[in-house]
């Protein structure tokens, strides 16, 4: 894997395929330094995942079609290798469906093209990597489109985490609502949690919603309940990483306390995702693995030290929230209100 820092970018690109490798904007790395690396074998973007140089459920996704497709490049005996590289990227990170959804998808390409020479099939992995990276720009354009009525006009919205174009091949599930609703002519500003320990609201969200000339404010989490109170707030839109078929969901840990305030204080509670965040296979949010990450990230702010040595430490990476307090999930198919059993199947058809 190759660093490479980008002074001045006007137009950021989550990833991209190039004839280098995979190549993403390290966002571990983010506000402060804009920088790509390369990925050059499908270990390589593993890593990627694991250590969150790319995150958010469907980028993480994408990465993935992506490593399949670079593992295929560099075998010479697909039909040994192919479980090794499948079971290598599902095993960097374990909520965010999105990841093995695509793993599965990649899968079922090299399974219909076994018929196929090598070079044929390793064309076919690359072209179906592609394509999954531009089907999520046009999906989230499509959330964007579907959601972008339900936003209060003259109100602000308020977010958790990044699921913004930086989660996503590009656009973003719930940013792609605040920017769709900014499109059509809506006057509204947004409110970012930092979402603590990692921070990708005040790093990420922060950084790419002020790129866009979005008004955004940058609030602590513990800041959300005072501004859901307050009457400001027309709207919470999040997105998602799972949303079992009764329509729990798991987002970045600290979504259902927003969610549980929200409707205290009669605040619509969105969830914007692709279909491919759907988990139908589970019938409750109760069965979502949940990440359990790296103590560090609590004792420590950027390399320093906030708590004092040897204390204990819980860190979940995700949170779920119960459908009761879900108004809506916004999909590129349409918004499925409760119940959420049915009419999230019925989206899936
Ligand atoms: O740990 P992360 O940064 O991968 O968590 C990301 C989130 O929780 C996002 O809200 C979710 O993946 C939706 S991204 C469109």
């Amino acid at each position: 894997m190759t660093s490479t820092a980008v002074l001045t970018q006007n137009s950021v690109d989550t990833i991209a395929w190039t004839p280098e490798g995979v190549v993403m904007i390290d966002q571990t790395r983010l506000p402060n330094e804009t920088n790509f690396v390369t990925c050059r074998t499908y270990v390589d973007v593993a890593n990627a995942i694991r250590t969150m140089i790319i995150r958010g459920a469907p980028a993480i996704g994408v990465a993935a079609a992506m490593g399949v497709a670079l593992g295929a490049l560099h075998s010479n005996n697909l039909e040994a290798d192919m479980p090794l590289i499948c079971e290598t990227l599902a095993k960097t990170r374990p909520t965010a469906v999105n990841l093995f959804w695509a793993i599965d998808r990649m899968r079922g390409i090299y399974t219909a093209s076994k018929h196929l020479d090598i070079a044929q099939i390793r064309a076919r992995l690359v072209e179906e990597a592609q394509r999954v990276r531009e089907e999520d720009i046009a999906i989230n354009e499509a959330i964007g489109r579907n959601g972008a009525d339900l936003v209060p006009d003259g109100k602000t919205v308020l977010t958790h985490c990044n699921a913004g174009a930086l989660a996503t091949a590009g656009f973003g599930t719930a940013l792609g609502v605040i920017r769709a609703a900014v499109r059509m002519g809506k006057k509204i500003d947004v409110f970012a949690d930092e979402t603590r320990p990692f921070l990708q609201g005040a790093r990420l969200t922060a950084w790419e919603l002020q790129r866009d000339g979005i008004d955004t404010t940058l609030i602590t989490d513990n800041m959300a309940g005072h501004f859901l109170k307050s009457g400001r707030i027309g709207c919470v839109v999040v997105g998602a990483d799972r949303i079992a078929a009764n329509g729990d969901v798991a987002n970045k840990v600290g979504t259902y306390g927003v969610a549980v305030l929200a409707k205290e204080n009669n605040v619509p509670f969105y969830v914007a995702a692709p279909i491919s965040t759907l988990d139908l296979t589970l019938e409750s949010g109760d069965q979502i693995p949940i990440e359990e990450r790296d103590r560090k990230e609590v004792t420590h702010i950027r390399g320093v030290a906030v708590a004092p040595e040897g204390i204990k430490v819980a860190n979940p990476a995700f949170d779920v929230t119960p459908n009761r307090y879900v108004t809506a999930i916004i999909t590129e198919r349409g918004v499925a209100r409760a119940p959420y059993i049915d009419n999230l199947r019925l989206l899936s058809l």
